[in-house]
């Protein structure tokens, strides 16, 4: 990786608010730690970031953003280990996936060196920021937007690349519920569904608004041509385990190619349990759940983790998934978190010191 040419500067924070955190009782991404990274592009180039307090921007109301979308963000997360020692998992891939993103909204790619050398700058500054209570992450959002202004309908000039931390934890807090949607879709063939844009998860927030009016907490999508097959959830991929092979959608133009989703995949191929990438139609999964070899269903993502479905609902019916005494949801749930956490051996390479 090339080093950024200069320093990153640093503006520090003159009071800090930690001492205002309850660290027992972090709700997932509602606060924010002292300082930010804000990178700038300007006249075909990215500067170099700089690390400020952490405090609102100031945008022009014909910033391209607040008219046409322009925005991708990737969701990361930090972990402390027992000696104190902060780590990081495959944000390679993150860097990779945010340019992918980029690409697709007509963003100009961020070099590594700024998305990796500024995370890494941020979080040694932040590092007491990283919760240690258990079940608890220091959450990483890095952003990019249009702030360059125009009505003009076409890509903006300028952008800004940013960094934000919450200490968080878990994303649910309850039992989790899904929908299985047959009307409204959160992506199409050919459209940003495999980019982390922000406009696909405001198109999904009305869809979802109506499933929660229904007691359910996400929905999960089903593919926009013909509804029949089940593609990914709100914020996380899914699996589902008939009698004990573990089946997961393959990734496509529709569907986020998930770190968590693939990691999952190699750690259970390792330890020899069957898995396919492959459709998975609405049909089987409640067909296999009235004859009881549908076993678990579980969503899958940074910030979820790994999420057990307890009950998922289609055309009006709910069906309750087994407690199991012996679940993969939870077996690789451990595992993926002990290889995060510096606890396990790390047999794929996947931690990163910072
Ligand atoms: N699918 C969607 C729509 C998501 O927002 C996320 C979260 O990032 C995922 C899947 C899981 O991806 P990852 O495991 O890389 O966090
Ligand atoms: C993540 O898992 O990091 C995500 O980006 C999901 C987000 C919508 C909370």
């Amino acid at each position: 990786m090339k080093a950024i040419k200069e320093e990153i500067r640093i503006e520090r924070a003159p009071v800090s608010k930690i001492t205002e955190v309850d660290f027992n009782n972090l709700a997932f991404g509602s606060v924010y730690s002292d300082h930010m990274l804000v990178c700038d592009y300007k006249d075909g180039a990215w500067e170099t970031p700089i690390i400020t307090p952490y405090q609102p921007i100031t945008l022009d109301p014909a910033s391209k953003i607040f008219h046409y979308g322009q925005s991708i963000f990737e969701g990361m997360k930090a972990y402390k280990d027992s000696n104190g020692q902060i780590w990081l998992f495959r944000p390679l891939d993150n860097h990779k996936r945010f340019n992918i993103s980029a690409k697709r909204l007509a963003i100009p790619e961020i070099p590594e060196s700024h998305f990796i050398d500024g995370l890494t700058t941020l979080l040694r500054l932040e590092k007491d920021w990283v919760p240690t209570t258990a079940g608890s992450s220091l959450y990483i959002r890095p952003f990019m937007f249009a702030s360059g202004k125009g009505f003009h309908a076409s890509p903006a000039d300028a952008y800004k690349f940013m960094v934000c931390f919450a200490p968080s934890g878990p994303y649910f807090s309850g039992k989790v519920k899904v929908l299985i949607e047959e009307t409204y879709s959160r992506s199409a063939n050919g459209g940003t569904g495999y980019a982390k844009a922000g406009g696909n998860y405001a198109g999904q927030f009305y869809p979802t608004q109506l499933a929660i009016a229904k007691g359910y907490n996400q929905v999960i999508w089903t593919d926009d041509n013909t509804h029949e097959f089940i593609e990914e959830a709100g914020a996380m991929n899914i699996f589902v385990r008939i009698n004990d092979t573990l089946i997961t959608a393959p990734v496509s133009d529709r569907i986020l190619d998930g770190i968590t989703r693939k990691s999952i995949l190699t750690l259970a191929q390792d330890q020899g349990i069957t898995t396919e990438i492959r459709k998975i139609s609405v049909t089987e999964v409640v067909e296999a759940a009235q004859n009881g070899s549908l076993k678990e269903m579980f969503g899958a993502g940074t910030a979820a983790v790994i999420s057990p479905i307890t009950t998922f609902g289609f055309q009006g019916v709910d069906y309750d998934l087994p407690e199991l005494q012996h679940s993969y949801a939870t077996s690789l749930k451990k595992q993926i978190t002990d290889i995060q956490y510096n606890r396990s051996e790390d047999k794929f390479g996947w931690r990163f010191k910072v």
